[in-house]
């Protein structure tokens, strides 16, 4: 399958039509920013530790009953996936205080959590991707009851999915950011799986092996992303 025209190029992502109307390709950037754009930089390397890790996990969650936007994978950067429209809402997942939660109660990174938190921010990068509850993207109508009903057992999944499987590599699944499209009418998985979107503390040092190494500048960011995708191959 070959890359047509680019239909659309994020922060980190390409993404391409292709002969067939129901699959797109993307290609994964080594472009990084933070601050909604404020910082840019670029991690060699990244967009394909990104691509080949979002394809592990997207695979892990097929079999977990998350049905995904994953069709192929092409090469290091590109894989080919369904022709999905994304719903303009990020869900986020906390198991562990740290980011945007830590700031927005002023308590410390670093507190376990008896419950998950789930939460929806508005993709909207003129508005700063706000905190959005439920009721408000229902009065938008950026998606339907049901549909976050959908959303709420698959993320539920997602997270305890990746908890496990993260643990087993090393790894605590701090948070995490995911994104949902419609597919022939039925919400599924989409976007990527990558240390750009999960926070991930190594178990025994605490040591932050994720995109907060750029972020806030920590060094050895480039190794890191190595380290992770070598666990998660493991
Ligand atoms: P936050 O603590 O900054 O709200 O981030 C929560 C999780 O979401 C963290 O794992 C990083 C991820 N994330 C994204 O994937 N994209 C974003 O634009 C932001 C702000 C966070």
């Amino acid at each position: 399958m070959e890359k047509l025209e680019q239909l659309y190029e994020g922060k980190a992502k390409k993404v391409f039509k292709t002969a067939d109307p129901n699959k797109f390709i993307v290609s994964y950037k080594d472009d990084a920013t933070a601050f909604n754009g404020e910082k840019k930089g670029q991690i060699a390397g990244k967009g394909a530790v990104n691509n080949v890790m979002s394809n592990i996990m997207f695979q892990l969650l097929e079999a977990k009953g998350v049905p995904t936007h994953f069709v192929e994978q092409l090469n290091d950067r590109e894989t080919v996936v369904k022709a999905v429209k994304i719903l303009p809402l990020e869900v986020i997942m906390r198991n562990v205080s740290a980011g945007s939660f830590a700031k927005r109660y002023g308590v410390e990174e670093g507190i376990v959590f008896d419950q998950p938190t789930f939460e929806f921010s508005y993709k909207n990068d003129d508005l700063g991707d706000p905190l959005m509850c439920e009721s408000h993207a229902l009065a938008l109508g950026v998606v339907t009851a049901e549909q976050i009903e959908t959303i709420r057992k698959y993320s539920a999944i997602v997270n305890e999915t990746l908890k496990e499987f993260f643990l087993e590599k090393g790894l605590k699944l701090i948070d995490f950011k995911i994104e949902f499209g419609v597919y022939e009418g039925e919400v599924i998985l989409a976007d990527e799986i990558s240390p750009d979107t999960c926070r991930l503390w190594d178990v025994k040092t605490n040591e932050k092996m994720d995109k907060d190494r750029f972020r806030r500048d920590l060094g050895n960011v480039e190794e890191t992303y190595q380290e992770v995708l070598k666990r998660v191959q493991k």
